[in-house]
């Protein structure tokens, strides 16, 4: 497959040209790369109006996804943003959108910037504030309850690599005529698997940097359902920088060329990840959630909290993605290698087994709304003391649990009994509508 952002780069290199345009390193810096790094210059195309080498490698990159698939050099966190746009575009209106609660920061200011008013999917009953479970049923009380959702916001896999199956979903959001977006971000890798989950969404992002071997920043829109390229130009541009990273979109770019045998690589290693499963749960450890590429300990089960394993493991030079008081998250790619995984086993088989930790999580309910998220977003704030916030409004984007389940989102009511969990989690700040 061709690499035409790659190569122009490398040929405008190539020229040692006299660089009168930005940014201001001319392609001299002190991280040695620089000379790669250009802006929209004579022949380099144009991110939010491609009609060349950009639009060439999009292309390309449609072709792998079997869908219209667009770039983002700011992560999924702008193609969330971007989706909500879309949607209040393709109704004509500002959207309501229901979600699960599991769903990331930008999607909170997403639907602030365009006023989107938000619904959430009611808890299961197993649903901590670490993790949400969420099925059809669920999507379909809510649909039924109200009339005129546009779409349903589903983000899977979460943080700690629980998937969600989305058919089922898809069905009831057909049923009730709302379309079905999804938040990817950690399952880019996942279209590659022989099975892809995506395939019943409208319109979905996945973060290209988080699982597929790509620059942090980069990320694809992809968007089945049909709305004309420029429209979702648009979109992403109305959050967007103007001035794009060159750098992340060569290495989209390249990852085109290497996605064409990636299937290959992924069946090879997902076994070797199995195996490594299996030897820790044989030793003892308890796996949290199914994603073939991630290792979730429940660190609890082993005697131990995430903190204390991760310290451990960096101890030894392992830096794993995320850690809290149960839970250690570890994030796998074929780039790891057998002896990544070797390394890690034979680091985790040595710590010695302690009698568990009982911790079943702080049980999930979804506090009372006063306001939009909208309306809070933009009042007149004050920071307080979490332990003097009982009954005020929250007008903060970021209280986010540790991993990604809002206790409490903006607009809401910072309920009394929430306080000491919010303090256990660390946040003791909040910002609340004055
Ligand atoms: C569920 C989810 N969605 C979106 C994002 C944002 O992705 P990015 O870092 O690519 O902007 C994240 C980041 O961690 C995430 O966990």
């Amino acid at each position: 497959m061709r690499t035409p952002i790659i190569d122009f780069i490398k040929e405008y290199e190539k020229k040692n040209p006299l660089r009168l345009h930005t940014p201001g390193h001319k392609g001299r810096g002190f991280l040695g790369f620089e000379k790669y790094d250009i802006t929209e210059l004579y022949g380099a195309d144009e991110l939010f109006s491609p009609s060349g080498i950009i639009a060439e490698s999009e292309k390309n990159a449609s072709e792998i996804f079997g869908c219209p698939t667009y770039y983002s050099a700011e992560g999924s966190s702008l193609c969330v943003k971007a989706m909500i746009y879309l949607l209040s575009q393709i109704k004509g209106k500002t959207p309501v959108i229901t979600a699960s609660r599991n769903a990331h920061k930008s999607f909170l200011y997403g639907a602030a910037l365009c006023g989107t008013e938000v619904i959430w999917l009611p808890p299961h009953e197993d649903d901590t504030y670490i993790s949400v479970t969420v099925t059809a049923d669920g999507v379909r009380r809510v649909l039924k309850a109200n009339k005129g959702v546009d779409a349903v916001f589903i983000t899977t896999p979460d943080y700690l690599g629980k998937t969600t199956d989305l058919s089922d979903i898809s069905k009831v959001c057909k049923e009730y005529g709302a379309l079905l977006f999804v938040d990817g971000a950690h399952g880019a890798y996942l279209h590659f698997t022989g099975d892809d989950p995506y395939k019943y969404a409208d319109i979905y992002c996945t973060s290209a940097h988080k699982t597929l071997p790509a620059l942090t920043g980069a990320a694809y829109l992809h968007v089945r359902y049909p709305v004309p390229a420029k429209t979702v130009k648009a979109a992403l541009s109305a959050f967007a920088s103007t001035s794009p990273s060159y750098l992340i979109l060569a290495s989209l770019d390249g990852l085109n060329e290497y996605l064409s045998t990636y299937k290959e690589h992924l069946s090879a290693f997902i076994p070797l990840v199995e195996k490594t499963k299996t030897k820790l749960t044989d030793h003892g450890f308890v796996l949290y959630g199914g994603e073939p590429m991630k290792i979730t300990l429940d660190a609890n089960r082993y005697g131990y909290t995430g903190y204390e394993i991760e310290k451990y493991l960096v101890g030894k030079n392992i830096y794993p993605e995320y850690a809290d008081k149960k839970f250690i998250t570890f994030m796998i790619s074929e780039k790891t290698g057998a002896d990544g995984l070797d390394t890690l086993c034979s680091s985790l088989l040595c710590l010695p087994k302690k009698a568990g930790i009982s911790d079943n999580g702080v049980k999930f309910r979804t506090p009372d709304k006063a306001m939009s998220i909208r309306d809070a977003f933009f009042s007149q704030k004050e920071t307080l003391p979490t332990g003097e916030c009982g009954g005020r409004i929250l007008s903060d984007m970021n209280v986010i649990c540790p991993p990604a389940v809002c206790p409490v989102v903006c607009g809401e009511t910072v309920a009394e009994e929430l306080i000491p969990f919010l303090l256990d989690i660390g946040i003791d700040k909040l910002s609340v509508v004055r």
